[in-house]
């Protein structure tokens, strides 16, 4: 067993860019350190009201009705899976990669009929595969679509409003369900424009928050679908959870430091504007695919996503050549140059590593971060050609106003 203090000191900060969780800001650290409150504080009311209405707010929803828990993303997905599919009752889960399997794993744990579109590795959703498989289910069998919008292990964003346009196009009455983990507070997202039914998401990755809130966001049409559904629950029931009073919305005592954590981070970003906070992602993010893009020239790294428009804004995936060990590079990263930084999951074990960039982020930590991922690189005889980070300077300096 190791503690904390078998690791060795260093001085300054360390550079956190896992795609979650993600840098928590000072503001969101200094809220969370309040002292809880007695239950029957408006105060907890208060913090309460401040998340549900900054979700809306970046969900871009009027009306959906939103369903914190004391929980990751995991029980979120359960809590979505069990309010809308009953037992034995098929849902279509669109291939994305490991975090597509990881619902479809965990929705067939709790009973539900998957019916899964292949993940083709490098590319987004096949949405003609998805369009194929409702048109084929005559009998209106499929209850919901779920879709991962960013799959965080494979970097790729998959067009939200064309998996839209697709499910339109069959006529079929199935729910649009979104997994928005990765890319909300990164990216924009319109649920009500885009037709989204239903949506998932966590604290600790564009959210700006530490890891143990989960949310679920249900329009009318999810609502009805869950009024309906027979399957057993409790700690997740939505209908249980729609109540005014705060003990009864999180079935038991809120997590009233990580709401107080979650409420500051809106009001950040609410002060930065979503725009601006978009913009910056895309910025932050070109700046980490022009390191890439310099390193991929040598011929031992390239980038997994092979569709550029589908890269994602959150998070770069980076497949290495044969004989590369993409471990040793994030441990050099980590040990050596305190630049944190995540490895491959599922099918890419080993084969990759992944640059996190989302959240509370700016320049000089994206250059940062990439000195020291180039410097671990150097340092282990990985072939870089050495201008990840001029090319990224060069585009910052570029396409910064
Ligand atoms: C897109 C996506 N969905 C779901 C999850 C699961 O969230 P958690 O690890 O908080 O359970 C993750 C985690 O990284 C994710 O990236």
């Amino acid at each position: 067993m190791t503690s904390a203090a078998d690791f060795p000191f260093f001085p300054g900060v360390r550079s956190l860019h896992s795609p979650g969780p993600s840098h928590v800001p000072k503001a969101v650290q200094d809220a969370m350190t309040n002292q809880p409150m007695d239950m029957g504080d408006p105060r907890v009311d208060g913090f309460i009201a401040a998340c549900e209405r900054g979700l809306r707010g970046l969900l871009n929803t009027q009306s959906a009705d939103i369903f914190l828990y004391a929980a990751n993303g995991h029980g979120a997905w359960e809590a979505m899976t069990i309010n809308l599919i009953a037992p034995g009752q098929k849902v279509l889960i669109a291939g994305t990669g490991h975090f597509s399997d990881s619902w479809a794993v965990l929705s067939e744990a709790i009973g539900a009929h998957v019916v899964r579109t292949p993940y083709n590795e490098g590319y987004p959703i096949d949405v003609d595969a998805i369009e194929s498989i409702l048109r084929a289910d005559t009998k209106n069998e499929i209850v919901a679509v779920f879709a991962v919008h960013t799959d965080t292990a494979s970097s790729t964003t998959t067009d939200i409003p064309a998996l839209r346009r697709a499910i339109d196009a069959t006529g079929h009455p199935a729910l649009f369900v979104v997994d928005v983990v990765a890319s909300l507070g990164a990216t924009k997202f319109e649920m009500d424009a885009w037709g989204v039914n239903a949506v998932i998401g966590a604290s600790q990755k564009g959210l700006m928050t530490p890891p143990g809130l989960g949310f679920c966001a249900a329009d009318e049409r999810a609502m009805e679908v869950c009024n309906k559904n027979p399957a057993p629950r409790f700690y997740w029931d939505w209908r249980l959870r729609k109540s005014e009073l705060s003990y009864r919305k999180f079935c038991g005592t809120p997590p009233q430091n990580l709401l107080m954590g979650m409420e500051a981070a809106f009001g950040l970003i609410e002060k930065e504007g979503a725009e601006n906070v978009f913009a910056r992602h895309r910025l932050l993010a070109g700046a980490v695919q022009a390191a890439v893009e310099a390193w991929s020239a040598e011929g031992q790294l390239q980038f997994l996503c092979k569709v550029p428009d589908a890269r994602s804004v959150s998070v770069t995936t980076i497949l290495v050549a044969p004989g590369v060990d993409p471990e040793k590079i994030r441990k050099v990263a980590r040990e050596q140059f305190q630049v944190l930084i995540a490895g491959g999951l599922g099918q890419f074990a080993g084969r990759v590593f992944r640059i996190g960039h989302l959240g509370s982020l700016n320049s000089a930590m994206i250059l940062g971060a990439l000195g020291g991922v180039e410097a671990a690189m150097e340092s282990l005889g990985v072939a870089t050609g050495g201008q990840g980070v001029r090319r990224a300077i060069q585009y910052l300096a570029e396409h910064t106003k």
